[in-house]
């Protein structure tokens, strides 16, 4: 099994540097994109603190599908636009939610989710991939410094989608 180190004592661009080299050491060599998104996907949930939910939406006809993540079972398919991660990926922007019930058309999957950041995963020929979605617990909980740390995450998947 490969192992999860508690990362949660460290300075946050420490953690995200620690964090970015885990998951591209795992996913070197593995062609497998589900594979791969599901190994990230439990990197980052066992080894950022405070968070309910870490997952991938992929575009899939036009709509985004669930793909792997951990926390509690999530809606499936959402539409393009619709929601925080269908804005995302429609504007292709990462964005923000400091309160999730202050974001017109947030989907609300897991109850317990007060802030989220979605990331738009963007292939090297700019098609849009998917997105990479994070929630959290807590109110406010992403900062400048999360954002940095999950957009170089998500260009470790985007190159391996
Ligand atoms: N809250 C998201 C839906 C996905 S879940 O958070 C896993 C949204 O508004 O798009």
């Amino acid at each position: 099994m490969i192992g999860t180190s508690d990362l949660s004592k460290l300075p946050k661009p420490e953690l995200y540097r620690e964090l970015a080299s885990q998951i591209a050491a795992v996913v070197e060599g593995e062609t497998d994109p589900v594979a791969n998104m599901a190994n990230a996907a439990a990197l980052i949930f066992h080894s950022v603190p405070r968070l309910n939910w870490a997952g991938f939406y992929l575009l899939k006809g036009g709509e985004l599908v669930l793909g792997p993540f951990q926390g509690k079972p999530a809606c499936v398919r959402i539409a393009f636009g619709r929601g925080v991660v269908g804005t995302s990926a429609e504007k292709r922007n990462v964005i923000r939610v400091a309160d999730v019930n202050e974001f017109p058309g947030h989907i609300a999957c897991d109850m317990s989710s007060r802030s989220e950041i979605v990331i738009p995963l963007v292939s090297e020929d700019s098609h849009l991939l998917g997105v990479l979605d994070i929630d959290s617990p807590e109110l406010d909980r992403f900062d400048a410094d999360d954002e940095a740390g999950f957009r170089e995450i998500g260009k470790i998947i985007a190159a391996k989608l």
